[in-house]
Order: C-alpha cells, then sequence, then structure tokens
C-alpha cells in the first residue's frame, strides 16, 4: 500500500451520522484524509461516498469505541493506510435520560462504555504514535450538559463532565510532548439523533427546528456543521497556542 505523507490525517469517531459527520465532511473539504469510525456499517458508507465524490479520501472503518481492540484496529488502519496519525476526534456518544432513580445498570454499563471508555480508549489508540511524532491535536465532544445540569439527564450529564476530566489530564501530561489536547462543549444541536428521535414520534425536521426556536441567545439550536467548525479550529494548527481547554458552542444558552 502507498502512504500518502504529505496529507494531514484524522480519526473521527462517530462520524456516520451528526456532528462526527458533519466533522468528517469539514476536515475532509480542508485536504485531510479521514478514518471514519462508526458503529453503523451503512453510515460509515455514505459519509466515505460524499467525502470520495467530492475528491477527499477516506477509510471506513466499523468501529464500536467501548470495545479498546476496536479503537486500537482504527488506529492501525490508519497508520497502515497513511503512515500517520495528526488528529482525533472522539466524538462517538450517546444520550440516555431519566433520572438516577429510572437509571438501570444496562444504562450505566452503556453510558460508561461508549461515553468515558470510548473517549479514553480513542485516545489510548492515537496517544503513541503522536507522542512519536512529538505533535497531534486530540479534540472530544463534551457537551454544555458538562458544566449545567440538566433535570432527567444525570448520567448523560456525568459522563460528559468526566471527559473533561480526561482531557484536562492528557493535556497535563502530554503537552510536553506536542499534543494539544481539548473539549467542544455544543449546546442543542440539530443532528441525526434529534431527527430521528422526533421522526419516531412522527414530527419533521422542520416541526423540530420550530421547537428548538427561542433557544439560547441566539434564538435556535446550532446546526451541526456549526460544532464541526469549532471542533475543526481546535484539531487545526490555527489553535496551536490552545490547549486543555473547553470550548462552549451553545448560541450563548449558558450565558443567561
Ligand atoms: N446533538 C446535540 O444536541 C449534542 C449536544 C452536545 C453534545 N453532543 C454530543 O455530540 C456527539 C455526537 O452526537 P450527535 O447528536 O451527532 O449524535 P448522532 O446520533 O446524530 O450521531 C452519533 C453517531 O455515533 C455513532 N455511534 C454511536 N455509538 C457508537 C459507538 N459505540 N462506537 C462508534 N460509533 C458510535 C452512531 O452510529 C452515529 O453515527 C455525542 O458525543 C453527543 O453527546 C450532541
Amino acid at each position: 500500500m502507498m502512504h500518502d505523507h504529505s496529507a494531514k490525517v484524522a480519526i473521527i469517531t462517530g462520524s456516520g451520522a451528526g456532528i462526527g459527520k458533519a466533522c468528517a465532511l469539514r476536515f475532509a473539504n480542508a485536504g485531510i484524509n479521514v478514518a471514519v469510525a462508526d458503529l453503523s456499517e451503512p453510515a460509515i458508507k455514505s459519509t466515505c461516498k460524499i467525502i470520495e465524490d467530492n475528491g477527499g479520501k477516506a477509510i471506513g472503518c466499523r468501529t464500536d469505541v467501548s470495545a479498546e481492540k476496536d479503537c486500537q484496529k482504527v488506529a492501525e488502519t490508519a497508520l497502515r493506510t497513511w503512515g500517520r496519525i495528526d488528529i482525533l476526534v472522539a466524538n462517538a456518544g450517546v444520550q440516555i435520560g431519566g433520572s438516577l432513580l429510572e437509571t438501570t445498570e444496562a444504562d450505566w454499563e452503556k453510558i460508561l462504555g461508549v461515553n468515558l471508555k470510548g473517549v479514553a480508549y480513542s485516545c489510548k489508540a492515537v496517544l503513541p504514535t503522536m507522542i512519536e511524532k512529538q505533535s497531534g491535536s486530540i479534540v472530544i465532544n463534551s457537551s454544555i450538559n458538562a458544566l449545567f445540569g440538566t433535570a432527567g439527564m444525570a448520567i448523560y450529564d456525568m459522563s460528559k463532565a468526566g471527559t473533561l476530566g480526561l482531557m484536562r489530564s492528557l493535556a497535563v501530561e502530554h503537552g510536553k510532548h506536542g499534543i494539544r489536547v481539548n473539549a467542544v462543549c455544543p449546546g442543542n444541536t440539530i443532528t441525526d439523533f434529534h431527527i430521528n428521535k422526533m421522526a419516531g414520534k412522527g414530527n419533521t425536521v422542520e416541526q423540530l427546528r420550530e421547537m428548538t426556536k427561542g433557544y439560547g441567545l441566539l434564538g435556535r439550536a446550532a446546526e451541526p456543521e456549526e460544532i464541526a467548525n469549532v471542533m475543526y479550529f481546535l484539531a487545526s494548527d490555527e489553535s496551536s497556542f490552545i490547549t486543555g481547554q473547553a470550548i462552549i458552542a451553545d448560541g450563548g444558552f449558558s450565558v443567561t
């Protein structure tokens, strides 16, 4: 296999849909080769096709981030294909609602497995090559819920706050290796997750947009591309002196 060492390489988890997909397309548009890591094969194919149809380079990796061996395999595949990993966007996450009293053991396992271990395993898989190269940028998709409590979101909020702890620890540990680690805390964003949930209740995307009117200071929810732009900024050299930070992108929701 020929290695293309000239282009940067990003692994983006959960890039079959929503914010992760928007990141994959944004990064590919900037000339970055993207490893599309997701649980869903059809979703992976869809993202890869859009990237390739637009002249970019992508490899699809069927991945369950809650399995460490899957995360290791994505890193191995990216290195085998392109010879380098410059960026990780640890985006894959699940949302499980309910108060703590309603939470089941299965809910705990899912949230801890995907939102916490999955992020940690994804970081662990790329760190050795980044340390060797003495450079790299990791961006974790946390949530505004990491910083502000929401009723009925106990274990989700807990998991997202946990990712900020990991982000800061890794930033402290690996700054000396030239590796930057940051997080984005998005507010309400109209992604496939919300669209599918609403479709299940018989609502259209337009109705969903209508329902989110009035959110934050801008009076609306975000589009996935708006969050992808923040992820791209943090992943790129444009933010070369930023590390250990959680950047809020919530349309001013948390100011009120
Ligand atoms: N949508 C929002 O309002 C919002 C706000 C703040 C933070 N977030 C965070 O953004 C991230 C993406 O959310 P989204 O709304 O785009 O979700 P989404 O459901 O639209 O897309 C998530 C993608 O992740 C994949 N995925 C799920 N579990 C996985 C696993 N175990 N391994 C690999 N891939 C997996 C899914 O197949 C899907 O393609 C999540 O971490 C979420 O917590 C979302």
